[in-house]
Protein backbone atom coordinates (compact mmCIF):
# COMPACT_ATOMS: atom_id res chain seq x y z
CA UNK A 1 0.00 0.00 0.00
CA UNK A 2 3.19 2.37 0.77
CA UNK A 3 4.41 1.64 -2.32
CA UNK A 4 1.72 1.75 -4.42
CA UNK A 5 1.06 5.40 -2.76
CA UNK A 6 4.90 6.51 -3.66
CA UNK A 7 4.26 4.92 -7.38
CA UNK A 8 1.26 7.13 -7.35
CA UNK A 9 3.03 10.17 -6.30
CA UNK A 10 5.83 9.65 -9.05
CA UNK A 11 3.55 9.26 -11.53
CA UNK A 12 1.30 12.06 -10.39
CA UNK A 13 4.79 13.82 -10.62
CA UNK A 14 5.24 12.31 -14.32
CA UNK A 15 1.74 14.24 -15.08
CA UNK A 16 3.03 17.21 -13.78
CA UNK A 17 6.02 17.64 -15.44
CA UNK A 18 4.03 17.13 -18.56
CA UNK A 19 1.20 19.21 -18.29
CA UNK A 20 3.32 22.45 -16.68
CA UNK A 21 6.51 22.20 -18.84
CA UNK A 22 9.13 21.72 -16.15
CA UNK A 23 11.13 19.25 -16.48
CA UNK A 24 11.48 17.81 -12.90
CA UNK A 25 8.58 17.90 -10.47
CA UNK A 26 8.53 15.92 -6.76
CA UNK A 27 5.19 15.83 -5.33
CA UNK A 28 4.61 15.12 -1.21
CA UNK A 29 1.63 13.28 0.37
CA UNK A 30 -1.53 16.09 1.39
CA UNK A 31 -2.93 19.04 1.08
CA UNK A 32 -1.17 22.02 2.66
CA UNK A 33 -3.93 23.74 3.05
CA UNK A 34 -5.21 21.56 4.95
CA UNK A 35 -2.69 20.23 7.40
CA UNK A 36 0.11 22.28 8.63
CA UNK A 37 2.99 19.14 8.55
CA UNK A 38 1.75 18.83 4.69
CA UNK A 39 4.01 22.27 4.61
CA UNK A 40 6.95 20.72 6.42
CA UNK A 41 7.11 17.81 4.44
CA UNK A 42 7.17 19.77 1.67
CA UNK A 43 9.92 21.66 3.22
CA UNK A 44 11.85 18.80 3.89
CA UNK A 45 11.66 17.48 0.31
CA UNK A 46 12.04 20.76 -1.01
CA UNK A 47 16.01 21.17 1.23
CA UNK A 48 16.87 17.58 0.19
CA UNK A 49 16.27 17.84 -3.36
CA UNK A 50 18.00 21.82 -3.44
CA UNK A 51 21.13 19.91 -1.25
CA UNK A 52 21.53 17.34 -4.09
CA UNK A 53 21.67 19.98 -6.41
CA UNK A 54 24.03 22.58 -4.99
CA UNK A 55 27.89 22.42 -6.44
CA UNK A 56 30.59 24.55 -4.75
CA UNK A 57 30.76 28.17 -4.78
CA UNK A 58 27.17 28.32 -5.67
CA UNK A 59 25.29 31.92 -5.07
CA UNK A 60 21.40 30.29 -3.62
CA UNK A 61 18.92 33.18 -4.11
CA UNK A 62 15.98 32.63 -1.81
CA UNK A 63 12.85 34.00 -1.44
CA UNK A 64 10.43 34.91 1.68
CA UNK A 65 7.35 33.12 2.95
CA UNK A 66 6.15 30.54 5.01
CA UNK A 67 7.13 27.40 2.71
CA UNK A 68 10.75 28.75 2.01
CA UNK A 69 10.58 29.19 6.53
CA UNK A 70 10.01 25.34 6.22
CA UNK A 71 12.33 25.06 3.85
CA UNK A 72 15.44 26.45 5.75
CA UNK A 73 14.40 25.00 9.01
CA UNK A 74 14.14 21.23 7.73
CA UNK A 75 17.52 21.67 6.21
CA UNK A 76 19.85 19.04 7.73
CA UNK A 77 22.19 20.49 9.51
CA UNK A 78 25.38 19.43 7.82
CA UNK A 79 27.90 20.93 5.38
CA UNK A 80 27.40 21.49 1.89
CA UNK A 81 29.53 21.42 -0.86
CA UNK A 82 32.03 24.24 0.01
CA UNK A 83 31.95 28.12 -0.32
CA UNK A 84 28.20 28.18 -0.81
CA UNK A 85 26.58 31.53 -0.36
CA UNK A 86 22.75 32.38 0.43
CA UNK A 87 21.44 35.43 -1.00
CA UNK A 88 17.88 37.05 -0.13
CA UNK A 89 16.38 37.24 -3.81
CA UNK A 90 14.92 40.89 -2.73
CA UNK A 91 14.84 42.86 0.52
CA UNK A 92 12.23 43.09 3.62
CA UNK A 93 8.76 43.01 2.47
CA UNK A 94 7.20 44.11 5.73
CA UNK A 95 6.39 40.79 6.82
CA UNK A 96 6.94 38.58 9.98
CA UNK A 97 10.46 38.89 10.34
CA UNK A 98 10.31 35.02 10.34
CA UNK A 99 9.09 35.35 6.78
CA UNK A 100 11.07 37.59 5.53
CA UNK A 101 14.21 36.24 2.65
CA UNK A 102 16.73 38.02 5.36
CA UNK A 103 15.97 36.10 8.30
CA UNK A 104 15.73 32.73 5.76
CA UNK A 105 18.71 33.23 3.95
CA UNK A 106 20.59 33.69 7.04
CA UNK A 107 18.78 30.20 8.67
CA UNK A 108 19.59 28.44 5.56
CA UNK A 109 23.19 29.70 5.52
CA UNK A 110 23.72 28.47 8.80
CA UNK A 111 22.43 24.78 8.03
CA UNK A 112 24.77 24.33 4.97
CA UNK A 113 27.60 25.72 6.87
CA UNK A 114 27.78 28.53 4.32
CA UNK A 115 27.73 32.30 4.50
CA UNK A 116 25.19 34.70 3.69
CA UNK A 117 24.75 38.27 3.07
CA UNK A 118 21.55 40.60 4.08
CA UNK A 119 19.82 42.97 1.92
CA UNK A 120 18.20 45.84 4.16
CA UNK A 121 16.28 47.51 1.65
CA UNK A 122 12.20 47.88 1.55
CA UNK A 123 10.66 46.70 -1.51
CA UNK A 124 8.45 49.23 -2.07
CA UNK A 125 9.51 53.06 -1.87
CA UNK A 126 9.40 56.13 -4.20
CA UNK A 127 11.17 55.94 -7.13
CA UNK A 128 13.65 58.69 -6.19
CA UNK A 129 14.87 56.92 -3.27
CA UNK A 130 15.50 53.92 -5.17
CA UNK A 131 17.59 55.67 -7.25
CA UNK A 132 19.62 57.48 -4.51
CA UNK A 133 19.63 53.72 -3.07
CA UNK A 134 20.91 52.39 -5.82
CA UNK A 135 23.68 54.32 -6.11
CA UNK A 136 24.85 53.34 -2.43
CA UNK A 137 28.12 50.99 -3.05
CA UNK A 138 27.02 48.88 -0.86
CA UNK A 139 23.50 47.99 -1.77
CA UNK A 140 24.77 48.26 -5.43
CA UNK A 141 27.33 45.34 -4.97
CA UNK A 142 25.08 43.30 -2.71
CA UNK A 143 22.34 43.48 -5.63
CA UNK A 144 24.87 42.96 -8.37
CA UNK A 145 25.67 39.48 -6.30
CA UNK A 146 22.15 38.81 -5.88
CA UNK A 147 20.96 39.09 -9.40
CA UNK A 148 24.02 36.94 -10.29
CA UNK A 149 22.75 33.96 -8.61
CA UNK A 150 23.59 30.51 -9.50
CA UNK A 151 20.64 28.48 -7.75
CA UNK A 152 16.88 30.54 -7.56
CA UNK A 153 14.83 28.73 -4.52
CA UNK A 154 11.64 30.33 -4.38
CA UNK A 155 8.04 30.72 -3.08
CA UNK A 156 4.50 31.04 -4.60
CA UNK A 157 1.90 32.60 -4.09
CA UNK A 158 -1.91 33.25 -4.81
CA UNK A 159 -1.68 36.94 -6.19
CA UNK A 160 -4.53 38.89 -3.95
CA UNK A 161 -3.85 36.82 -1.04
CA UNK A 162 0.31 38.49 -1.66
CA UNK A 163 -0.65 41.45 -2.43
CA UNK A 164 -3.37 42.15 1.12
CA UNK A 165 -0.17 40.54 2.97
CA UNK A 166 2.24 42.95 1.52
CA UNK A 167 -0.60 45.71 2.22
CA UNK A 168 -0.80 46.89 -1.28
CA UNK A 169 -2.56 50.12 -1.36
CA UNK A 170 -6.53 49.12 -2.49
CA UNK A 171 -6.01 51.17 -5.67
CA UNK A 172 -2.98 48.38 -7.00
CA UNK A 173 -5.13 45.86 -5.47
CA UNK A 174 -8.10 46.77 -7.49
CA UNK A 175 -5.31 47.09 -10.67
CA UNK A 176 -4.78 43.22 -9.65
CA UNK A 177 -8.47 42.45 -10.09
CA UNK A 178 -8.76 44.34 -12.93
CA UNK A 179 -6.17 42.80 -14.48
CA UNK A 180 -7.00 39.38 -14.23
CA UNK A 181 -3.73 38.63 -11.60
CA UNK A 182 -3.91 35.13 -10.15
CA UNK A 183 0.06 34.26 -8.89
CA UNK A 184 3.12 36.36 -7.38
CA UNK A 185 6.40 35.30 -7.30
CA UNK A 186 9.57 37.62 -6.53
CA UNK A 187 7.29 40.65 -6.48
CA UNK A 188 5.74 39.95 -9.75
CA UNK A 189 1.79 38.97 -10.35
CA UNK A 190 0.94 37.22 -13.02
CA UNK A 191 -1.84 36.67 -14.87
CA UNK A 192 -3.29 33.11 -16.06
CA UNK A 193 -1.18 33.15 -19.19
CA UNK A 194 1.85 34.09 -17.52
CA UNK A 195 1.80 37.41 -18.44
CA UNK A 196 3.31 40.18 -15.98
CA UNK A 197 0.32 42.57 -14.78
CA UNK A 198 2.31 44.59 -12.10
CA UNK A 199 5.95 44.54 -11.05
CA UNK A 200 6.97 45.52 -7.45
CA UNK A 201 10.19 47.96 -7.24
CA UNK A 202 13.71 46.33 -8.73
CA UNK A 203 15.77 46.36 -5.49
CA UNK A 204 16.97 42.50 -5.65
CA UNK A 205 16.35 40.00 -8.37
CA UNK A 206 14.46 40.76 -11.49
CA UNK A 207 12.78 38.23 -13.74
CA UNK A 208 15.36 38.24 -16.51
CA UNK A 209 18.43 37.45 -14.04
CA UNK A 210 16.65 33.54 -14.02
CA UNK A 211 17.84 33.11 -17.50
CA UNK A 212 21.12 33.18 -16.11
CA UNK A 213 20.72 30.38 -13.03
CA UNK A 214 21.82 27.47 -13.59
CA UNK A 215 18.67 25.44 -11.59
CA UNK A 216 15.61 27.75 -10.64
CA UNK A 217 13.45 25.97 -8.20
CA UNK A 218 10.26 26.42 -7.33
CA UNK A 219 7.66 25.21 -3.81
CA UNK A 220 4.30 25.42 -3.64
CA UNK A 221 1.69 23.47 -2.37
CA UNK A 222 -1.96 23.13 -1.52
CA UNK A 223 -4.96 23.08 -3.53
CA UNK A 224 -5.78 26.86 -3.28
CA UNK A 225 -2.03 27.22 -4.82
CA UNK A 226 -2.90 25.49 -8.27
CA UNK A 227 -3.69 28.77 -10.37
CA UNK A 228 -1.08 30.53 -9.09
CA UNK A 229 1.35 27.68 -9.81
CA UNK A 230 0.27 26.84 -13.34
CA UNK A 231 0.62 30.50 -14.25
CA UNK A 232 4.20 30.73 -12.85
CA UNK A 233 5.20 27.79 -14.87
CA UNK A 234 3.95 29.89 -18.07
CA UNK A 235 5.66 32.88 -16.63
CA UNK A 236 9.43 31.85 -16.96
CA UNK A 237 11.59 28.77 -16.32
CA UNK A 238 11.32 26.57 -13.61
CA UNK A 239 13.73 23.82 -13.90
CA UNK A 240 12.51 21.58 -10.75
CA UNK A 241 8.70 22.22 -8.40
CA UNK A 242 8.00 20.49 -5.26
CA UNK A 243 4.59 20.42 -4.37
CA UNK A 244 1.85 18.48 -2.68
CA UNK A 245 -0.92 16.60 -4.05
CA UNK A 246 -3.58 18.89 -3.30
CA UNK A 247 -2.20 21.42 -5.24
CA UNK A 248 -1.32 18.56 -8.23
CA UNK A 249 -4.31 17.39 -8.86
CA UNK A 250 -6.06 20.30 -8.62
CA UNK A 251 -3.72 21.46 -11.53
CA UNK A 252 -4.06 18.42 -13.80
CA UNK A 253 -8.39 18.85 -12.93
CA UNK A 254 -7.61 22.44 -14.51
CA UNK A 255 -5.94 21.43 -17.35
C1 LIG B 1 6.90 35.56 -0.37
C2 LIG B 1 7.67 35.56 -1.63
O1 LIG B 1 7.62 35.98 0.70
O2 LIG B 1 6.34 34.26 -0.24
C3 LIG B 1 6.66 35.44 -2.67
O3 LIG B 1 8.41 36.75 -1.79
C4 LIG B 1 5.85 34.16 -2.55
O4 LIG B 1 7.23 35.63 -3.93
C5 LIG B 1 5.34 33.98 -1.17
O5 LIG B 1 4.77 34.23 -3.44
C6 LIG B 1 4.75 32.63 -0.84
O6 LIG B 1 4.44 32.60 0.52
P1 LIG B 1 4.00 31.31 1.30
O7 LIG B 1 3.85 31.77 2.72
O8 LIG B 1 2.69 30.91 0.71
O9 LIG B 1 5.05 30.30 1.12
Amino acid sequence: QVLAAIEGRAELGRRLSAALGIPSVVVVAGDSDEEAWVKDMLGYHAAVCLREHLLPGDVVAVSGGSTMAALAKRMPERAGPPGVKVVPARGGLGEAIALEANTIAAELAARLGGTSVMLHVPDYVREETLQHLLEEPDIEQRIAEVRAATVVVHGIGGALQMAARRGLPAAEQAKLVERGAVAEAFGYYFDRNGRTVLAMSVIGLRLADLRRARLVMAVAGGRSKAGAIAAAAKAYRIDVLVTDEGAGHQILSMQ
